[in-house]
């Protein structure tokens, strides 16, 4: 009932910087992002080009892009709002676009200044100008499965986020758990909903781990058919525009449970575990994961 393997997604570089207080130089990022592409990752979302003064954390996403070594196994991608944003991002000819938006009006609107029907136009435009531009392109959608704001998301206006950035072009799609809010239950009923109308090698689950249930609603995506996971090392992350969100699924715990049953990721765990040293120390504070947390009292 398992796979055999699954693709994990790094996204630790932007989803688990872009809410830290303590400044992190280019440099480390750049260092860090290195170290990341030797564990065996196949993708790494390297930074964002939002608005700087949205998310000063990631101001420095085009000297992070162009600094980084590029493996030729790996899938460099970066978080773009708008075509000022692709303008930007194409310059360092980053692999991949991501494309952003929620299935909620409130945090859609404190996210990116934008109702919901006023963005389609504007991802339309980046979808378009990244494709041009021999782009692969993500979309995200946020808050399926509850909203901050506005609380209950009905699956079917998240179905109608999903069906428009399909239309719109993209490739892959990435459902997010903003606040960590989901349990597996709901996890199931919303993936049984989707399964009518997508086909699940096209989808990503985006977890955080807010209220500890990442890894339970991992395990239901699994017996789902779901193949791709989101996840940020040493248990990083947040949207500073979501109140109450914290850390991602930790890409280190995902993997440990994943090898211990038997599915393979292709990645090196020690290596993984020395690059979330790394950044621990360059952050000064220990990583919630659980294996940061055994390596730390170890
Ligand atoms: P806005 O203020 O409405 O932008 O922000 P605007 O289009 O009105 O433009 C205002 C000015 O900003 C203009 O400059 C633009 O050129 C400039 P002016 O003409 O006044 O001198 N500008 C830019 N400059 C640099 N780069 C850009 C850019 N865009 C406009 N890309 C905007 C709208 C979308 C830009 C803003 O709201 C923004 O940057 N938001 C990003 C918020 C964010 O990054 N949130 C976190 C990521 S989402 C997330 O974490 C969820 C996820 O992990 C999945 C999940 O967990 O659910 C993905
Ligand atoms: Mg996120």
């Amino acid at each position: 009932q398992l796979p055999e393997s699954v693709t994990i997604k790094e996204v630790g570089p932007r989803d688990g910087l872009q809410n830290e207080t303590n400044k992190i130089a280019t440099e480390d990022k750049v260092a860090w992002i290195d170290q990341l592409s030797d564990t065996g990752l196949s993708y790494i979302e390297i930074s964002s080009f939002v608005h700087p003064k949205w998310i000063p954390q990631l101001a420095d996403a085009k000297e992070v892009a162009q600094a980084i070594k590029r493996n030729p196994g790996i899938t460099y991608a970066a978080l773009v709002p708008n075509v000022k944003g692709l303008e930007r991002a194409i310059e360092t000819e980053i692999d991949e676009v991501s494309i952003f938006m929620s299935s909620s009006e409130t945090h859609n609107k404190k996210n990116i200044n934008k109702t919901i029907e006023e963005t389609f136009p504007v991802l339309q435009e980046v979808v378009d100008g990244a494709k041009q531009a021999g782009k692969t392109v993500r979309g995200y959608v946020s808050t399926v499965f509850g909203c901050p704001y506005d609380g209950h998301v009905p699956v079917e206006q998240v179905l109608r986020v999903c069906d428009r950035l399909f239309e719109m072009g993209i490739d892959e799609l990435s459902l997010g758990d903003t606040t960590g809010v989901a349990d597996p239950k709901q996890v199931d009923a919303v993936l049984n909903k989707m399964k009518q109308n997508f086909s699940f090698d096209q989808i990503t689950m985006h977890f955080h781990n807010t209220r500890g249930m990442a890894l339970a609603n991992v395990l239901v995506s699994l017996q789902h058919g779901i193949t791709t996971f989101d996840g940020a090392l040493g248990g990083l992350g947040g949207c500073p525009y979501a109140k109450g969100a914290s850390g991602n699924l930790a890409t280190d715990d995902l993997v440990h449970m994943l090898h211990q049953m038997g599915v393979e990721t292709g990645i090196h765990q020690d290596k993984l575990h020395e690059s979330a040293a790394f950044i621990q120390r360059k952050l000064g504070k220990e990583l919630p994961s659980h294996q940061m947390q055994v390596m730390n009292r170890s």
